[in-house]
């Protein structure tokens, strides 16, 4: 055995769970993921998806994805820089651009890989990159990645993030970049202090729109738009993972700054580009949240609903405001005992354990579709209300 084998060999955290019979990973899903999915041929109950929008099933979308794939083919064997760039991927940035109300955006082939190659890719030695210490893993590995001066304040706190801008050169760039909701916590980032405090320190502010697009503002233009600071926001992120129904993801930023990235970010560079089934079905689904704002409305609905079934059922859901519910348990074994007794029952919820959150506050995550159904949230609600209860819990 080599010498790397026999260390990875002694790491048999999963198989500790999997012989208690809680391992909660890599379930399969046997068909469309709706409010209903198939699972080893029982129907379940999905609150786990982060289909906001239920688009992922939805005709429209499918068909829009068979048919750039008919007229493009399955890929495009090459990076946007060089062979790679369709009028699809050119037209889906600008209507994005204009979604999100910023000059130009840029298609990548993840959200992550959106967040890894533009955040490494701005500032220099002697800037700043400061992050929220709850912001998703691909923004830590897009801070880790550069050579810039690293900075982190508490989640959401904004006298230390305070404090790290005053450790600051001033003469320097001091880029902030937070999640517009937080994806574990389901919680919003104080956007009206982080613009204030942009101004006192002369920063520059970049927002994840991953879970705040299709969510929160006008049309679901995002939590940029619903606290009506898109113009202060200097770079918009957004995938087409979670509300848009595909693969993919954006940055949107006025022309300066998109033209430096789309010849020097890495990952847009030297990484081959969206698939014209993807691209278009996410082009489908950004014109469907335009035209149905009825959709928004039922999102909401249900999101409304579920916060007061679960804060009336006696659940600790922490400071969320989005479609995102936490349900707190606080002990990792619980967390996964909890995620496999609502499986038994019929729901599927993700267990979220560090480092997608603090040691001491391991939860199971809830999220709403638009096309959940209030019968399909109780129905949850009641589940999970036996299931924390078998534990202790509640
Ligand atoms: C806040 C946030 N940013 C970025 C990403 C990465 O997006 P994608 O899954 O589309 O690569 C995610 C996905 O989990 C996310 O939650």
């Amino acid at each position: 055995m080599g010498l790397l084998q026999e260390k990875l060999a002694k790491y048999n955290l999963p198989q500790q769970f999997m012989a208690k019979g809680v391992y909660p990973y890599f379930r399969e899903i046997e068909g469309k993921q709706g409010t209903e999915v198939e699972m080893g041929g029982h129907k379940v109950l999905m609150f786990g998806s982060n289909a906001y929008t239920g688009l992922t099933g939805d005709e429209r979308v499918i068909e829009a994805g068979i048919n750039a794939m008919r007229k493009y083919g399955s890929g495009c064997a090459g990076s946007r820089f060089l062979n790679g760039t369709l009028d699809l991927h050119v037209q889906l940035e600008k209507e994005l651009a204009t979604f999100v109300g910023k000059d130009e955006a840029l298609c990548f082939s993840t959200g992550f890989t959106v967040n890894s190659g533009v955040i490494s890719c701005l500032t220099d030695r002697n800037d700043y990159i400061i992050c929220d210490d709850r912001d998703h893993a691909s923004i830590v590995d897009g801070r880790r990645l550069s050579f810039s001066q690293q900075l982190k304040y508490k989640h959401n706190d904004m006298a230390d993030l305070e404090k790290q801008l005053q450790k600051c050169n001033p003469d320097s760039v001091k880029l902030i970049v937070v999640d517009g909701v937080f994806s574990m916590e389901g919680d919003l980032a104080n956007l009206p202090e982080i613009v204030r405090l942009k101004h006192k320190y002369n920063a520059t502010i970049m927002v994840d729109e991953a879970h705040g697009l299709g969510v929160f503002g006008k049309q679901g233009r995002g939590v940029c738009d619903h606290f009506g600071l898109t113009d202060e926001i200097d770079l918009i992120m957004g995938t087409f993972s979670k509300s848009l129904a595909s693969i993919g993801g954006f940055i949107a930023a006025d022309e300066s700054i998109i033209n430096w990235l789309r010849h020097n970010a890495r990952t847009y560079i030297f990484s081959a580009s969206n698939t014209p089934a993807a691209t278009a079905a996410a082009l489908e689904a950004l014109h469907i949240i335009q035209n149905e704002p009825e959709r928004l409305e039922a999102l909401w609905e249900a999101t409304n609903y579920a916060l007061k079934r679960f804060r009336e059922a006696g659940f600790e859901i922490g400071a969320t405001e989005s479609p995102i519910i936490p349900l707190y348990v606080r002990d990792t074994d619980k967390t996964f005992m909890v995620t496999k007794l609502a499986f038994d029952e019929g729901v599927f919820i993700n267990p979220v354990i560090p480092p997608a959150c603090a040691p001491q506050d391991t939860l199971v995550r809830v999220a709403l579709m638009a096309t959940h159904t209030k019968e399909q949230i109780d129905s949850a609600v009641e589940k999970l209300t036996k299931a924390f209860k078998a534990l202790d819990i509640l």
